[in-house]
């Protein structure tokens, strides 16, 4: 009988469900199933270690090419880093009041939202949340957008027979598309390319406003478009609503990308439309197409080339693919199924399961290295309730460490964008504060301090000076603070057209 040991532990998993586990474990290495030494995991872990690691030398070249590339997407159209100029004109007041409708069509959820800003900075929110499927994100665009216009007059009718919208109104509604859109006025957006796993066909190179709108009219719902945002340019928005200090808002989600203001005199592609220099615009970067069909500057792995190719969007968003929730949990199975294929992991154990591309969450890696068990009993309980294998302790402390290195080059790697934006904006010496959102961020233990030690490892002691902090809900509070300011910069007859 192989020694073994009993323990238990418990797991919220990414549905909400609580899994509680009452392990049999094995604990030594001369069990039944034949398994790697000790020895063999650690020269395992040795290589894979120099693979994912950055050097702050080599995360200061990263931040140079990624400050060139800021520049030249502000200075041309059509750029790989797309720089898109929001026609979000300056910070908000904080004295922004009244109703407005929010929808955020997001990677894996819609929501739609009755905001109430009440000025200084104060606010009320009321949601519905609706699970995207992943039928929905294949199918016609127009179909997807008719699903948010259905969910939205559901949401109004409940509201106005609960007496909370007055019936006959029609309320401003700030869209969130967060999906990189060519802008030319605030309430017009041409999907440039999906993102995010998603696929939906006729929808790239159409105005998505226009599509909306159409949903809209086909639902009758008693709402009127004033502003298409991205979840980053509203995060940037409603952080500085409530914290002044805030300069740049990022988003590490699903997705990855950031969003700051900018000195329209720096925005060279949009010259020509006469708005003075010293007038500011937030500009959303899409910084996750970032180094895209070229590779050149970033230290992909096979893994990430494998992730890359087989996706449906191969060689776009390169950056995004090092570092966003949707391909973490990836890029870790696929060195698991590396070692399986090798015979150093799990021989005479059925495979199956873990070999299912995308089958490896992300929010495992995160369970994995919050594991506060001698035994890592959360990682048997990943292992043998999801995909029905067997592990030691030696290999279990292996995925933990393996998990800590994926994690923490994505981590790096968002340092290595925020320092090319705080480089080039000149913000290191006085220092800012970056609002950051989204389910990396907030829920992958230690995500927002490895940052930080990116940020020093780039900058040296002034990295310090640059901090990040957990952002309000941009695609919601944001979305409609943009529809208010767009609302009184119209009324106010500034750049009425944009
Ligand atoms: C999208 C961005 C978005 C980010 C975070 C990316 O895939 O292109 O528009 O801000 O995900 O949601």
């Amino acid at each position: 009988m192989p020694a073994s040991r009993r323990g238990s532990a418990s797991v919220t998993l990414p549905t909400g469900q609580t899994l509680a586990f009452h392990s049999h474990t094995r604990s030594s290495e001369d069990d039944d199933l034949p398994h790697a030494t000790k020895k063999k995991m650690a020269d395992h872990l040795r290589k894979y270690e120099s693979l994912f690691t950055l050097t702050p030398q080599r995360m200061r070249m990263i931040v140079e090419a990624f400050k060139e590339s800021l520049e030249t997407g502000l200075a041309k159209s059509e750029q790989i880093v797309p720089m898109i100029p929001t026609y979000v004109f300056g910070w908000p007041t904080g004295n922004e009041t009244g109703d407005y409708l929010a929808v955020d069509l997001g990677g894996t959820n819609l929501r739609v939202c009755l905001v109430t800003l009440q000025g200084n900075g104060k606010f009320e929110i009321t949601q519905s949340k609706y699970r995207l499927t992943e039928e929905q994100k294949q199918e016609d665009g127009q179909k997807l957008f008719d699903f948010c216009g259905e969910c939205l007059k559901a949401f109004i009718d409940l509201y106005v027979d609960a007496g909370t919208i007055a019936k006959e109104s029609r309320l401003p509604l700030g869209f969130t598309f967060s999906y990189p859109c060519s802008q030319n006025s605030i309430d017009h957006g041409e999907l440039i390319r999906w993102t995010k796993g998603f696929g939906a066909p006729n929808t790239e190179g159409h105005d998505v406003v226009k599509m909306f709108r159409q949903s809209l009219e086909k639902h009758n719902v008693p709402a009127e478009v004033v502003a298409l945002t991205c979840d980053t340019t509203g995060t940037l928005i409603a952080s500085h609503y409530v914290n002044p200090k805030t300069r740049i808002a990022c988003i590490f989600g699903t997705g990855c990308n950031a969003a700051y203001m900018e000195r329209v005199g720096d925005i060279a592609k949009i010259k020509h439309l006469g708005i003075p220099d010293d007038a500011e615009m937030a500009i959303n970067c899409e910084w996750g197409a970032f180094d895209s069909f070229e590779h050149e500057n970033l230290p992909r792995t096979k893994y990430d080339q494998i992730i890359d190719e087989s996706s449906n969007k191969p060689g776009e968003q390169a950056f995004e693919k090092l570092i966003s929730g949707r391909y973490l949990g990836e890029i870790l199975r696929l060195v698991i199924c590396e070692l399986i294929d090798e015979g150093v992991l799990f021989l005479g154990q059925n495979t199956y399961k873990v070999e299912i591309p995308y089958s490896f969450d992300t929010a495992f890696l995160s369970l994995m290295e919050s594991d506060p068990t001698d035994e890592l009993l959360m990682i048997i309980g990943i292992f043998s309730h999801f995909f029905a294998l067997e592990t030691t302790l030696a290999e279990r402390q292996f995925f933990r460490a393996l998990a800590k290195l994926v994690g923490r080059r994505a981590a790096r790697l968002s340092a290595c964008g925020i320092a090319a934006i705080v480089s080039k904006m000149g913000y290191l010496e006085e220092g800012c504060m970056v609002g950051a959102d989204g389910s990396l961020y907030n829920k992958y233990p230690g995500f927002a301090e490895r940052i930080h030690e990116g940020l020093h490892d780039i900058f040296g002691e002034k990295g310090r000076n640059i901090i990040t902090y957990h952002a309000e809900d941009g695609s919601g509070i944001g979305s409609a603070i943009v529809a208010a300011m767009t609302k009184q910069r119209k009324i106010a007859g500034l750049y009425p057209n944009l």
